[in-house]
């Protein structure tokens, strides 16, 4: 053991060996912590405990860095589609010219869902979140599709399945919940093309894909494909561990997205914004009340649990929002009002003391916008782009011949042991 941490615990001394990854992070690891000393960890929120040894994406929060297998973010939006860090993120290499003409035609042959399908979204309630509904459907593919799983292609006909009926789904979400026809995918259209030309096309109004949100379709999906062990991806891994099917991982991954402090943020932020507008550009009042203790309001697309300085994908975002809105000549004005926002809690000494800075979903929601993807379905598209982190993550651990249960411990604070008294006594 040449890296190791000491604990000492009633006198006795133990030495736990500390792992290191290849940026230098490290980590006591504490597998037989419990066994040697008879204590557990108590870490709420897991904000110190390293879950897993991953090799698909590092992060540094205090450098606001993002690279998924060893490529700078930044690169991948500027060059990639996200069809091509798809790949990347799940085989662990960028594929040749060949090996990604074979996954698109692949992802293609798999874009038609079952048409029994359809029948479900009809029998939602009008007013069902669309996200609820995505990871029911996610959930549903398995009965449609039950092929084994176990057979090396049939995992990657399963993977690139769920990659391109998530994008049609969602589409026919949206399409069935305004009453409309549904629009098949088309085979000529790559991966962002077709989920727009899904989402707008109709009989009535043929739908003209624009090269610029194109473009910007695929950024806002490289920069939300992997983020490491957040949130959802835990859950993702967590319910995997169970050994349940993909598809039911994932669609566990979806609910987790949903939340408001996670993936549910673009749409919180863009409800925050266009309350600011409609009070007269109040910002004082929301500054006021993110910083009030007693109040469980908060800047929303502000903060994070890694990123101590600006997140790297809020800066690609921010500057993909202008170029997009300026090519388009739209004028959105809770572009200037998040600017404005962002300004004022920038040099606000509350902020600056939490080193909190604008994360991903401060500006993510107003591409959406001016793609015309309605408000609630954000949540929906941040997980049509988190989809390859999390078939990538949980592959990683499916391959880990060492791969447990997911079964953390706990402190138990309740009763002593307590006699049951009867009903009639109590
Ligand atoms: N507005 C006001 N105060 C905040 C905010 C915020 N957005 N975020 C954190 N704080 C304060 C918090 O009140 C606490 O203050 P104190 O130490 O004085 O009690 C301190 O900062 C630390 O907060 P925390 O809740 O312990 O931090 P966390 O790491 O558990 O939370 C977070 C991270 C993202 C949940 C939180 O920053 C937040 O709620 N942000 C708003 C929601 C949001 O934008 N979520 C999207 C995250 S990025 C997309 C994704 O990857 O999911």
């Amino acid at each position: 053991m040449d890296d190791y941490a000491k604990i000492i615990y009633k006198g006795k001394t133990y030495k736990l060996p500390v792992v290191t990854g290849s940026e230098g992070e490290k980590a006591i690891d504490i597998s037989t912590l419990r066994q040697k000393t008879g204590l557990i960890t108590l870490d709420p929120g897991f904000a110190n405990t390293g879950s897993c040894i991953s090799s698909i994406t590092f992060m540094s929060g205090e450098k606001g860095i993002l690279r998924y297998r060893g490529i700078p973010v930044e690169e991948l939006a500027r060059h990639s589609t996200f069809t091509e860090t798809a790949y990347l993120l799940i085989n662990g290499v960028l594929p040749t010219r060949k090996e990604l003409n074979r996954f698109s035609v692949l992802l293609n042959d798999n874009s038609l869902v079952h048409e029994d399908m359809q029948i479900f979204y009809q029998n939602f309630p009008r007013a069902s979140h669309p996200m609820g509904i995505l990871s029911s459907m996610v959930n549903a593919l398995r009965s449609f599709y039950p092929e084994l799983q176990t057979v090396e292609e049939e995992i990657n006909k399963t993977v690139t399945r769920l990659l391109s009926k998530m994008r049609t789904l969602a589409a026919m979400s949206y399409k069935i919940s305004m009453g409309h026809k549904v629009i098949y995918p088309r085979p000529d259209l790559p991966y962002c093309a077709n989920f727009l030309n899904m989402m707008f096309d109709s009989p009535v109004k043929p739908y003209r894909t624009h090269k610029e949100l194109v473009k910007a379709l695929n950024v806002f999906w490289i920069l939300h494909a992997d983020h490491e062990q957040n949130c959802s991806t835990s859950a993702v891994r967590v319910v995997g561990s169970g050994r349940v099917n993909l598809y039911a991982a994932i669609s566990a991954g979806i609910a987790a997205l949903w939340g408001p402090l996670h993936g549910g943020a673009n749409q919180a932020v863009i409800e925050m914004l266009s309350d600011i507008v409609k009070n007269n550009g109040d910002i004082d009042s929301v500054i006021k009340r993110a910083k009030d203790k007693n109040d469980p309001f908060r800047l929303m697309g502000f903060g994070h649990r890694v990123y101590k300085t600006y997140d790297p994908r809020a800066k690609i975002i921010k500057k993909t929002c202008d170029r997009v809105l300026k090519k388009l000549k739209i004028k959105d004005p809770l572009l200037d009002m998040a600017k404005e926002l962002e300004e004022r809690a920038l040099t606000d000494d509350y902020f600056i003391e939490h080193n909190l800075y604008p994360n991903i979903d401060f500006y993510s929601g107003i591409i959406l916008r001016a793609m015309g993807i309605p408000t609630n379905m954000f949540t929906v598209m941040f997980a049509i782009g988190r989809l390859p982190g999390w078939i990538a993550q949980w592959q990683e651990s499916a391959d880990d011949p060492k791969w447990r249960l997911s079964r953390p411990r706990q402190i138990y604070t309740g009763p002593t042991k307590s006699k049951y008294i009867p009903i009639d006594e109590r």
